[in-house]
């Protein structure tokens, strides 16, 4: 590991940020750097192959030029599908992963029903499916797949204006009645949702435990960084880079606002 670089942040936009707050609490002294590879946005609705393929490009070049000591994946979508290659192509570097919370769902259901909103591609993965098989056997796991999700919460968090009524349509298919037991959890397994969860608890047709695996992941950091967290405040102000190169005023104020300068 080395001492000096960056944690780097990565997602395909502003879902990794509901990730970054939590380190933050915990890393106070750590240097970040957020990648979002928003040119690629929305990464759910893109085929495996060329996903995968554009993952490992994307992270060769960032860890030869940014010399991570540690990365952490903070998008569903791209961790079930390249963690492990990742890990394959560069050994020796640490990768913090984020998955669908399906075994803490299972944990802690009472009713065994559990919902798991993600991307269709987090949906669709065998990783997903494996989760399933190893953690919830004796619950029925319903997976509901959203197309628009990731794209209404950007809009919500950049003020614009997000209808009820959009956001219901995406998370029905959550909400199960069987034999007098209801859904009890969600799962809410891409990083750009628990910026909507508020909305959700307004809109819900009962109240469901939403869970946000924010905090757990961020935990995760702080073991796989053990004793080379960073016991000194870092020199300027944390970085994010995005692959679009945008430059509008909104989202440059909407990162400052998460401690994070665009360049
Ligand atoms: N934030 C990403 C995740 O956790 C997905 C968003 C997208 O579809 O690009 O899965």
């Amino acid at each position: 590991m080395s001492d000096t670089g960056p944690v780097l942040f990565f997602d395909s936009g502003l879902g990794g940020l509901t990730v970054l707050r939590e380190a933050r609490y915990l890393l106070p002294y750590e240097q970040f750097l957020y990648v979002a590879d928003d040119a690629a946005f929305p990464i759910g609705r893109w085929q495996e192959t060329e996903l995968k393929a554009r993952l490992l490009t994307l992270f060769d070049d960032l860890i030869a030029r940014h010399a991570p000591k540690a990365v952490v994946i903070a998008c569903n979508t791209a961790f079930t599908l390249a963690g492990e290659a990742l890990r394959e192509a560069h050994p020796g570097l640490p990768f913090v992963g984020t998955v669908p919370a399906i075994k803490p769902a299972a944990e802690r259901t009472s009713s065994g029903l559990i919902s798991v909103l993600a991307t269709p591609g987090t949906v669709r993965r065998t990783y997903t499916k494996s989760l399933i098989d190893s953690f919830a056997g004796k619950c029925h796991v319903r997976l509901v797949g959203s197309d628009a999700l990731a794209e209404l919460a950007e809009r919500h968090l950049r003020g614009d204006r997000v209808a009820d009524e959009e956001l219901l349509a995406e998370i029905s298919d959550c909400f199960l009645e069987q034999d007098g037991l209801r859904t009890d959890i969600v799962v809410l397994a891409c990083t750009h949702y628990p910026f909507l969860a508020n909305r959700f608890r307004k809109i819900a047709p009962w109240p469901v435990d939403w869970l946000d695996p924010a905090e757990a992941i961020a935990r995760q950091l702080v073991r796989v960084l053990g004793e080379g967290a960073a016991t000194q405040p870092s020199q300027g102000p944390d970085r994010a880079v995005f692959t679009s190169n945008p430059k509008e005023a909104a989202l440059i104020r909407l990162l400052a606002g998460f401690g994070l300068a665009l360049v």
